[in-house]
């Protein structure tokens, strides 16, 4: 076995872009074997890349007879279970983007093709997954010392530019336009990581997550798309020690504000939270127990840094398909049982801060959300108008 990990970089715009500039940072440890990307040159790191194989297809790559140990796959979330099988059948570890993929249907697939492929790792890029600081937190809850977790909730303020919904065929659509159903909304893409982070916290063992019992949300959009920007979650979630955790989330893409993901999780006997600043803070029986930096930042170093460790060492992947599959499980459903309410026209407003591209924000919706935040309230039970 060679000594670099032989990889193939299969979406390199993009977020998959920022995959072409770590594996060329971390030379002692892989080596990029070739493109698939038939829209490869429209790529902002193409520049780096247009010496190696450029394919249009996985199969076209092996069918010329080149190889290649594992790939990263950053396409299209309706494309992940087409490239994630035909990976594997060609015998590759695989590390693809987050979300699982968009139905629940070839999250089945998938997760046939992983089994009958049990040598081969399949990862998928939920990066909070493969923090360090993350994974021992979620060590420590499953351990007790932490007792029964009694709340967990998320406040995620991004805001998005039209270019972000204008980017590609499908940002905010539920079908693609070839009809391709992708279901992209706020919570099935840019801040599946926080819906997807406490249910892997309570999940029964490190590679698992838990799957909600109960689904309540509140969705709205200001932007013209076929699904919701901005979505208010609360799940009843069960948890290994023998009750149920209260989950709450709310995120949104047309605030006013933009802060970084904060957190709260409340346990019997401590707390952990983030307040922004990507650091995991701990309290445990009145003494801090701090985890350290998050780091969102390192996210595609983390993940490929396990790749190798699985794909080089047998290492378990610490997110499979079926540790991402709750969090699909539960965005799908609320893509399909809960309505979107548009919020009213007299508060949307246009403007360009904080990123200098033209954007809709929503005034007054920073406070509705802090408010939910804290209460654990849907904005319906607050009695407020958005
Ligand atoms: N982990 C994170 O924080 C994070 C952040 C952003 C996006 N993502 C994920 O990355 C994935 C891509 O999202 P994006 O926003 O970069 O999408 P995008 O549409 O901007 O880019 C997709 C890339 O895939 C390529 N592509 C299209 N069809 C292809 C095909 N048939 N074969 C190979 N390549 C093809 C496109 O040319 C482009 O380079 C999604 O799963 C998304 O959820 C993850």
């Amino acid at each position: 076995m060679a000594d670099k990990l032989k990889l193939l970089l299969a979406g390199i715009g993009g977020y998959g872009a920022g995959y072409v500039m770590a594996t060329m940072g971390m030379k002692d440890e892989m080596e990029i074997a070739g493109i698939i990307d038939p829209y490869a040159d429209k790529s902002s790191a193409f520049d780096s890349v247009k010496d190696l194989p450029v394919f249009n297809t996985i199969d076209e790559y092996f069918d010329a007879g080149n190889t290649a140990e594992a790939i990263v796959i950053s396409t299209p979330i309706q494309l992940h279970c087409q490239h994630l099988c035909a990976a594997l059948n060609h015998g590759l570890h695989v590390l693809c983007e987050k979300p699982l993929c968009a139905s629940l249907e070839e999250a089945q697939t998938i997760i046939k093709a992983s089994k009958n492929h049990p040598d081969q790792k399949v990862l998928i890029g939920f990066q909070w997954s493969f923090s360090p600081a993350i994974l021992e937190a979620k060590k420590q809850i499953l351990s007790g010392v932490f007792g029964k977790p009694l709340s967990m909730k998320v406040i995620v303020r991004w805001p998005r530019a039209f270019s972000y919904y204008e980017r590609n065929d499908w940002a905010g659509r539920k079908n693609d336009s070839k009809g391709n159903f992708v279901g992209d909304s706020i919570i099935s893409n840019a801040t599946a990581h926080y819906l997807h982070n406490p249910l892997f916290m309570l999940g029964d063992s490190m590679g698992l997550s838990a799957e909600p019992l109960k689904i309540e949300a509140e969705c709205y959009k200001a932007y013209d798309i076929e699904t919701f920007d901005t979505a208010f979650v609360r799940l009843s979630v069960p948890n290994k020690q023998g009750s149920e955790t209260k989950v709450f989330i709310a995120v949104s893409h047309c605030c006013e504000e933009n802060v970084n993901p904060t957190l709260e999780y409340t346990f019997q006997n401590g707390r952990m939270w983030c307040s922004g600043d990507d650091r995991l803070h701990g309290e445990l029986n009145g003494e801090p127990n701090e985890f350290g930096i998050i780091g969102s930042n390192l996210g595609y170093y983390n993940k490929l840094i396990w790749l190798c460790k699985c794909a080089r060492n047998g290492a378990e992947s610490p997110c499979n398909a079926l540790t991402a599959l709750p969090e699909l499980k539960t965005a799908n459903y609320i893509l399909k049982h809960i309505a979107v309410k548009h919020f009213e026209k007299g508060n949307v407003e246009e403007c360009t801060a904080p990123m200098n591209e033209k954007r809709l924000k929503v005034n007054g919706l920073d406070a509705v959300m802090k408010d939910c935040y804290n209460t654990m309230l849907l904005p319906s039970e607050i009695e407020t108008a958005l």
